[in-house]
C-alpha cells in the first residue's frame, strides 16, 4: 500500500519535472515573433529604418550581411561584434581578422536599434536587430524574404583575440573545418558563400591569384583568363589599398544565384570562392545552385536561419544592451 503510494508520488514528481523541463527549454529557444506582445511593432520599425538607410547607402546590404556572419562566428550571434574597444580591451571589431568590416553595417544596426529603443526601451536585443536588419536588406536587394526567429540576448564579452574567421585563401577542407566548429556543415559552406553575390572585395584579398602565382605566368590557372585581365586592370600592383571590386561581375547589387554561375565560368574572386567549384566534393552543389535559383534561395534561408542560431544566448543569459556599441 505505502509502496504503491510512493510509486505514484514518484511518478507525479517525474512528470512534473518533465513538464517543467519542457517549459523551460521551450522558453529558452528562439521563436518567430518573440516580441509580438512586448514590442509588437519592433519588426516594422526596423524594416522602416533599414529601408531608409539602404536608400541612402545601398552598400549597407552587403556590409550588414557580412557583419551578421562575423557576429555569429565569434561568441555566437550576440552582437558582440558591434561592441567598441575600450582602453583596457581590444574588441572583436578591431581584430586584424575583422577584414575591414564596412561602417555602414554597424550604422544600420545602431540606427535601427535607436528607433526601436524609442518605442520599447530595453526590450529588443542588438543581436535580434542585426538578424532582422540582415533579413530586410537581403530582401531589398532581391533575395528571399524569410521569417526570422528572435529572442537572442546580447553578449557582454568581445575580445579581438577570439576572432577566428575563414580566410580568402582557404581550401574546402579549411572552410569546412572552421564552419564545423560552429555546427555548420559542407552544404552550409557552399550555400552561405552565396552571400558573395553582393558586395565588394579589396584587391589585397585576391592579388596572389593575379600576380606572382606559382605557375601559369603568375595567374591562378583556375581563374578565367579574361576575368584575370580585368582584375589586373582594376587592381594593378601597388594599387591604393582602399580599392575594391565587385564580387559578382554580372549582377553585383542583386541577390541571386549568379555567384554560382560565375564560379562555373572561373569568375570567382577569392580562392575560397573558386575552390567550391574546383573541389569535387562541392562542385555538384555549385552546379545545382547555378541551374536552379529557387533551390539556392530555399537553401539560403535554411542555412542563414541555422547560422543565426549559433551559440545564441537566451532566457537569462547576457543582457538587452541599451547602446549596441557598449555593454550596459
Ligand atoms: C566561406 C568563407 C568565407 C570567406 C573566406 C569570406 C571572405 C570574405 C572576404 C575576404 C571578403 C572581402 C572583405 C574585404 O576585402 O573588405 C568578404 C566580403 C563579404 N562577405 Fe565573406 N567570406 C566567407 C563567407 C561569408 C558568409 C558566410 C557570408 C554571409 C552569409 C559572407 C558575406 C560577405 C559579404 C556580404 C561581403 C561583402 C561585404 C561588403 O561589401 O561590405 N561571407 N568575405
Ligand atoms: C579592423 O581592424 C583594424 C586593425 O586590425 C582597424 O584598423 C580597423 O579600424 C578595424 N575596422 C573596423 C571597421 O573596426
Ligand atoms: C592566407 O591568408 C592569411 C591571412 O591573410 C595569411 O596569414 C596566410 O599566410 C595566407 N596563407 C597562404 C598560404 O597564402
Ligand atoms: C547539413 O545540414 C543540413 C541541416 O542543417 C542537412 O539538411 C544536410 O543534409 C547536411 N549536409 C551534409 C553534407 O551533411
Amino acid at each position: 500500500m505505502g509502496e504503491k503510494l510512493q510509486l505514484q508520488i514518484m511518478r507525479c514528481l517525474v512528470l512534473a519535472l518533465l513538464v517543467n523541463a519542457a517549459i523551460q527549454s521551450s522558453a529558452a529557444q528562439l521563436a518567430v515573433g518573440f516580441y509580438a506582445n512586448t514590442c509588437p511593432n519592433a519588426e516594422s520599425i526596423i524594416t522602416e529604418t533599414v529601408t531608409q538607410k539602404f536608400n541612402q547607402a545601398p552598400t549597407s546590404a552587403p556590409a550588414t550581411l557580412r557583419l551578421f556572419f562575423h557576429d555569429c562566428m565569434v561568441e555566437g550571434c550576440d552582437a558582440s561584434v558591434i561592441i567598441a574597444s575600450t582602453p583596457g580591451n581590444t574588441a572583436e571589431k578591431d581584430a586584424p581578422d575583422n577584414l575591414s568590416l564596412a561602417g555602414d553595417g554597424f550604422d544600420t544596426v545602431i540606427r535601427a536599434k535607436e528607433a526601436v529603443e524609442a518605442k520599447c526601451p530595453g526590450i529588443v536585443s542588438c543581436a535580434d536587430v542585426l538578424a532582422l536588419a540582415t533579413r530586410d536588406l537581403v530582401a531589398l536587394v532581391g533575395g528571399p524574404k524569410y521569417p526570422v526567429q528572435t529572442g537572442r540576448r546580447d553578449g557582454r564579452i568581445s575580445v579581438a583575440s577570439a576572432v577566428k574567421l575563414p580566410h580568402a585563401n582557404n581550401s574546402v577542407d579549411q572552410l569546412v573545418a572552421i564552419f564545423a566548429q560552429k555546427g555548420l556543415n559542407q552544404t552550409d559552406v557552399v550555400t552561405l558563400s552565396g552571400a558573395h553575390t553582393i558586395g565588394f572585395s579589396h584587391c589585397s584579398q585576391f592579388s596572389n591569384r593575379i600576380f606572382g602565382f606559382s605557375s601559369n605566368n603568375g595567374v591562378d590557372p583556375t581563374m578565367n583568363p579574361g576575368f584575370a585581365k580585368s582584375l589586373q586592370l582594376a587592381c594593378p600592383q601597388n594599387v591604393d589599398p582602399s580599392v575594391v571590386v565587385n564580387f559578382d561581375v554580372t549582377t553585383p547589387t542583386k541577390f541571386d544565384n549568379a555567384y554560382y554561375k560565375n564560379l562555373r565560368a572561373g569568375e570567382g574572386v577569392l580562392t575560397s570562392d573558386e575552390v567550391l567549384f574546383t573541389d569535387g566534393r562541392t562542385k555538384g552543389l555549385v552546379t545545382l545552385y547555378a541551374k536552379k535559383s529557387g533551390t539556392f534561395s530555399n537553401a539560403f534561408v535554411a542555412a542563414i536561419t541555422k547560422m543565426g542560431s549559433i551559440g545564441v544566448k537566451v532566457g537569462n543569459d547576457g543582457e538587452i544592451r541599451q547602446d549596441c556599441s557598449k555593454v550596459n
